[in-house]
């Protein structure tokens, strides 16, 4: 099976430090070992925002923001990277065409931000449909797609399954409660929804959930089964485990 892992950069990198880097990599390596193929698509996390509001402070425009976002997301791969071992990209990729090449090489393909004016969820998303994956999976700090920001709303209340519409839906209203965030953006959505890609989002702070969800679709997170696909996809082998 082909999977994509999108890392929020507040989980793996959530300070400078190797111990969560090398937890993400075990389970990767642990995936691949399975014979899973392996996208993983890395975020900037605090790091990103430290540096965007210094730039914005010394009055760096938008695009310029982004550009400095997008340099801190392929810092943190570069940190996944050099913690995995050989058969892996030895630098992000830094488009889809690099990347689905290197998966087709049988290497795993690790790659950070590539455009201004959107985020990493975009990206893989829009990775996981090149690539025509099996499983799209968004490493996120919360545990999954809620009604309301649950950070802000004690009442908000998580979603376990939605239709790729649904969440559309969702993630618009959320996006338009001013300051409330999103774990998924709207254009990834959108992309999610065009490709009908299977998707789980979740609190992806103990790498071990990811290798659970990818490997037998459990989770605690919200599943986006796309509208159609009635039955479990055939690579969720329903072994012992
Ligand atoms: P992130 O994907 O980490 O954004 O990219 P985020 O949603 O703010 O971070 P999390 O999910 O809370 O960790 C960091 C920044 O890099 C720029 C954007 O400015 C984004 O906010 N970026 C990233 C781009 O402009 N294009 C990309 O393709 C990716």
């Amino acid at each position: 099976m082909k999977v994509v892992v999108s890392i929020g950069g507040s989980v793996l990198v959530p300070e400078p430090g190797s111990d969560r880097v090398a937890a993400h990599a075990a389970v990767v390596e642990d995936l691949v070992e399975d014979g899973c193929r392996v996208g993983a698509v890395v975020g900037g996390g605090g790091v990103a925002r430290e540096y965007i509001g210094a730039a914005r402070e010394l009055g760096a425009n938008e695009i310029e923001l982004d550009q400095l976002g997008i340099d801190v997301t392929r810092l943190n791969a570069r940190l996944l990277i050099a913690a995995l071992g050989e058969g892996t990209v030895t630098a992000p990729a830094h488009d889809y065409d690099e990347a689905g090449n290197a998966l087709r090489q049988g290497d795993v393909c690790v790659m950070g931000g590539v455009a201004p004016a959107q985020t990493t969820d975009a990206v893989g998303a829009a990775l996981a449909e090149y690539v025509d994956a099996d499983l799209l999976v968004y490493a996120t700090s919360v545990p999954g797609v809620y009604d309301d920001d649950p950070n802000e709303n004690p009442d908000a209340v998580k979603f376990d399954e939605l239709t790729a519409r649904e969440l559309v839906d969702v993630i618009a209203d959320l996006e338009m409660n001013a300051g409330s965030s999103a774990p998924v953006d709207l254009l990834a959505a959108k992309i999610i929804q065009r490709s009908g890609m299977r998707t789980i989002v979740l609190d992806g702070t103990d790498p071990d959930r990811i290798a659970r969800a990818a490997r037998y679709g459990e989770h605690e997170g919200t599943d986006v089964v796309p509208e159609g696909v009635g039955e479990e996809p055939t690579y969720w082998a329903d072994d012992e485990h």
